[in-house]
């Protein structure tokens, strides 16, 4: 029996690794071994770098790296880099940018761009000493912080303004610094992370020494310091517009019938919590895929895109729709906390790539790009709905995944294909009909 638990794992070299995880969990270790190998960057020194993005690394996970033409966003021609597992995303985003592009493309504002850093602390004492202290506070903070923002200052950025909140009447001895930074083109993280660092020491210190405190009021217990990813002041809005005659006929529908089914369905994704978090998946379908292909944080893109979902106290969609005066109007507002210098964005040798194809766009450009694939997909998704259903043309992108799947001849691709263009179709009819003699 082998034994399953190891001391020292990540001393091992990654073939040590390797060959304890294929020796221990895998039926035929030597062709797993193989095969997770072959995954390995031919290239030694990428992949070196590759495995510096994580740990106890043994292969390289693969996803497409798409591209979506046609893109016209602020008067300015796009190819979208696109990175997703899931089939028709960049096939729809495609075809809704190319559609929007002879209607005048997409129209992008910045809302905002400062993020926000937390220090949480616990501290007992006359709170009216601590408000009177705040500007000396902020004094020590910010000189003693001069190394860390240098750099950023010099960039346009830094600091711009640190509050003390009293939070007392919900938590005993519980405060905070509620700190906003610009950090453009970078996303920023490091950056804010170090600084609330440098700002929790220099206020302990300051606490220390200050006159006039009692022994209570001197100790602070500093819980966290760390940046918030609900970024509501790192926002940008996403709009496509046209009169509504202009929109054509979409799949049989005139387009006053169009519109009006699309509005209404944008409308039930503001009412229902249930179709909100569906509609919102479908505008993270565009958005975090342009996000992984520049290398940027889709966690932390997804959680404040959420957040900002709920902000009204229930959960409800990110996009808008009005038919006014006989103009369509569909829009997106999300929080985009990205970056396209420093972090990954210059270390992932595709996201290279996917910043190069794009112009190398400043943050805030690459905010306006994400934002349009990620209204793009939403338009996309909520036409197959409104008309055909989505699984037609889901269908058809998968049916390629299941005849790799099944091993299917070239002549049985072509012959599938064109027997299941208007069908449904499943596992069990595509096997039954690869196993039935057909005509080529
Ligand atoms: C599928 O990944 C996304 C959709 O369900 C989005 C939506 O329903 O709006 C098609």
């Amino acid at each position: 029996m082998n034994n399953k638990t190891i001391s020292g794992f990540s001393k091992l070299s990654k073939r040590g690794k390797l060959k304890w995880i294929v020796e221990n969990f895998f039926k035929d270790p030597e062709y797993t071994m193989k095969e997770l190998q072959s995954y390995w960057h031919g290239n030694e020194d990428q992949q070196k770098v590759i495995d510096g993005f994580s740990e106890n690394t043994i292969s390289n996970f693969i996803l497409p790296y798409g591209v979506a033409p046609n893109f016209i966003i602020d008067g300015k021609e796009y190819v979208v880099p696109m990175v997703i597992e899931e089939s028709s995303v960049v096939a729809a985003a495609s075809s809704a940018a190319k559609f929007w592009a002879s209607r005048g493309g997409f129209k992008t504002t910045i809302l905002g761009t400062t993020k926000i850093g937390q220090i949480h602390f616990l501290w007992s004492g006359d709170k009216n000493k601590l408000i009177a202290a705040m500007p000396s506070i902020k004094a020590r903070m910010l000189k003693d912080s001069l190394d860390i923002v240098s750099n950023m200052v010099k960039r346009g950025g830094g600091v711009v303004d640190i509050i003390l909140k009293d939070m007392t009447d919900k938590e005993p001895d519980y405060y905070k610094f509620t700190v906003s930074f610009e950090t453009c083109d970078s996303m920023g993280a490091n950056f804010i992370n170090s600084c609330l660092e440098s700002f929790s020491k220099s206020f302990c210190e300051w606490c220390m020494e200050a006159d006039g405190f009692t022994d209570a009021e001197k100790d602070v217990t500093i819980l966290m310091s760390i940046l918030s990813n609900f970024t509501p002041d790192c926002l940008v809005k996403a709009e496509v517009s046209c009169p509504v005659e202009d929109l054509g006929i979409i799949d049989d529908l005139p387009p006053e019938v169009f519109a009006e089914k699309f509005a209404k369905a944008i409308r039930i994704a503001h009412i229902d919590p249930y179709r909100a978090t569906t509609h919102n998946k479908g505008i993270f379908n565009g958005i975090d895929a342009v996000v992984i292909a520049t290398a940027n944080d889709f966690r932390a893109i997804e959680a404040a895109g959420h957040t900002y979902a709920s902000l009204s106290g229930s959960y409800t969609s990110l996009s808008h729709c009005t038919i006014e005066n006989g103009i369509f109007k569909f829009w997106l507002v999300v929080p985009l906390a990205v970056g396209t210098v420093g972090g990954l964005t210059a270390l992932h040798p595709i996201a290279k790539f996917s910043l190069e194809l794009l112009g190398y766009p400043s943050a805030k450009e690459l905010m306006s790009i994400i934002s349009s694939a990620g209204l793009a997909k939403n338009f996309a998704a909520i036409k197959s709905l409104i008309t055909t259903g989505i699984q037609k043309g889901h269908m058809k992108m998968h049916l390629q995944n299941m005849l790799t799947q099944l091993k299917a001849s070239d002549e049985q691709v072509l012959a599938a294909t064109e027997y299941f263009k208007d069908k449904v179709v499943s596992f069990a009819s595509l096997r039954e009909f690869l196993q039935s003699p057909h005509e080529a």
